[in-house]
């Protein structure tokens, strides 16, 4: 077990094996899980290309139990009565997701993928490498007209990044670790998230995959084939990021509560 608190900002013990945290009875939280069978790994890129109207629980057998936990998280996380209220008059939500190694077949395995209507969001990769692969969509009268802006942010632990309202974000775990992210949203976000695309079409306009000696191989979705879909833009997280945050090396975003909660209020601008 690895003492979590000084990268996430909270007491908590991280099993980097098992890709599980444990917290002090002191936290609260609402634990949520996806599996196979509950639809994220639909999405990936071997499972939309493979899969042909098939017995479903026979077909993802192939790729592990159907009903075991794939990926999983913490919503609503909160240290105590004190900090709940402060969070509350700040529209403020802190959460972590746990998204393990490995592929699906050439495709390294990520979060199905959202967008929040609207409200932007902090990330924070506290253990292992992510790759953030976000894009945004033009609407004309509430249908898709085009895809803009794809890019990839390559974030490594202790790295910050602002997803902007607009961004539609998929989290890919590029390492060989499990990976753990922070991250802080505002309450005012849809309850339910908007899947649009991501869920018509199986992921982002993008897939990684891993190339034929490891490398990480930006494939097209053939999906998105009626729009035109710029380049992927490659980058790394904006130091501009942790000078807004008034973050110090390292210091983890979940710090900026209580003292810098106010810095926080941007993500409640729709
Ligand atoms: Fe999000």
């Amino acid at each position: 077990m690895t003492d979590l608190s000084s990268r996430l900002g909270l007491p908590a013990e991280f099993n980097e094996w098992q890709g599980t945290i444990k917290y002090p009875d002191s936290i609260s939280f609402e634990p949520w899980r996806k599996t196979l069978m509950n639809g994220v790994l639909w999405r990936s890129l071997e499972i939309a290309q493979s899969y042909k109207g098939e017995d479903i629980l026979s077909f993802l057998l192939k790729y592990g139990e159907p009903n075991a936990t794939f990926y999983s998280g913490q919503r609503g996380i909160c240290e105590n009565s004190g900090m709940q209220q402060l969070l509350k008059e700040h529209n403020l939500r802190l959460d972590t997701t746990i998204l393990p190694p490995g592929l699906i077949g050439r495709e390294f395995l990520r979060t199905m993928g959202h967008g929040h209507i609207g409200f932007p969001e902090i990330y924070q990769v506290i253990s292992g490498n992510c790759a953030f692969l976000t894009f945004q969509v033009e609407k004309e009268n509430g249908c898709a007209k085009k895809i803009a802006r794809p890019r990839v942010v390559f974030a490594k632990q202790s790295d910050a990044v602002i997803l902007s309202a607009q961004e539609f974000h998929i989290s890919v775990n590029i390492g060989n670790t499990h990976l753990l992210l922070a991250n802080i949203v505002s309450l005012k976000t849809p309850p339910l998230t908007d899947f649009s695309l991501i869920n018509e079409y199986h992921g982002g306009p993008y897939y990684l995959v891993r190339g034929s000696v490891g490398e990480i191989v930006f494939e097209r979705n053939p999906s998105y084939g009626k729009y035109e879909v710029p380049e992927l833009e490659r980058t790394s997280p904006s130091p501009q990021v942790n000078k807004q945050l008034q973050l110090k090396k390292e210091e983890p975003i979940f710090k900026l509560i209580p003292g810098r909660i106010g810095l926080l209020d941007f993500l409640n601008a729709a």
